[in-house]
């Protein structure tokens, strides 16, 4: 394990013992703007895999909301953005959300604190567009389905939530996270959410960490006439 993977899991381990399951964010987000640790899923590019997705099946994007849930350093909400999305990105660490304004000082993503648990009452059914990468399987178990219904509680009538994450075999042991990657059947938490599948693959990334993950298109049913 690198050490910046040590960092996080010593920090997550530390806060879930304390009954504080999201506090670690914040923690790392003030180490790493000291320079005391590294942010191990801040590539500072959009993710690769939200470029792949996207040219393969580009949006309409224009006139359309875009919420992007846990946007951390901002990379894939200023993607949203350029793509043509009026975008909101969010994340629970204030020093996250402040790190993405001093990037990109001529943003016209909105940034927001919040917690994925308790949103704005607006952002109910909200969002034409509504992306997920990375923040449930940073999440302990015991919140993920949680977790999962609240993001589809984002996505509006007719609109359309990407997620990407590790994924494991069911009955795999979820070994040591975070992250801890999701079996399929957590995924369909988004189906029992109300939401539908439209795409779902399972691929193995061919460069290292050679990871599994799914990405995976869900859609909420739009309303009859
Ligand atoms: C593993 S990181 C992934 C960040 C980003 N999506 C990416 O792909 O690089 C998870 C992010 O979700 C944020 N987060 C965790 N719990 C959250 C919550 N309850 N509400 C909003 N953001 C949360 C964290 O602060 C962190 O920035």
């Amino acid at each position: 394990m690198n050490d910046k993977r040590a960092r996080v899991r010593e920090l997550a381990a530390e806060h879930i013992g304390k009954g504080d399951p999201l506090g670690w964010f914040e923690k790392l987000y003030q180490e790493a703007e000291r320079g005391d640790a590294a942010i191990p899923w801040a590539d500072l590019e959009p993710n690769p895999r939200l470029i792949e997705f996207w040219k393969a099946h580009p949006l309409e994007a224009a006139g359309k909301g875009a919420l992007v849930i846990g946007s951390g350093l901002g990379d894939d909400a200023e993607q949203l953005a350029v793509w043509g999305f009026k975008t909101t990105g969010f994340d629970i660490s204030k020093t996250a959300i402040e790190a993405a304004k001093k990037r990109f000082p001529k943003t016209q993503v909105e940034y927001v604190v919040a917690d994925m648990f308790n949103p704005p009452a607006n952002w109910l059914h909200g969002f034409d567009f509504v992306l997920e990468i990375y923040t449930v399987q940073s999440l302990p178990e015991e919140l993920r389905a949680k977790a999962i219904e609240a993001i589809s509680q984002s996505v509006a009538p007719g609109g359309l939530l990407l997620v990407i994450a590790r994924g494991r075999e069911e009955g795999e042991p979820e070994g040591q996270g975070p992250p801890w990657p999701l079996t399929r059947a957590e995924m369909d938490g988004f189906v029992r959410a109300g939401l539908t599948e439209e795409s779902f693959e399972d691929y193995a990334e061919p460069e290292p960490p050679w990871v599994r993950r799914f990405r995976a298109l869900y859609k909420r049913p739009a309303v009859g006439p």
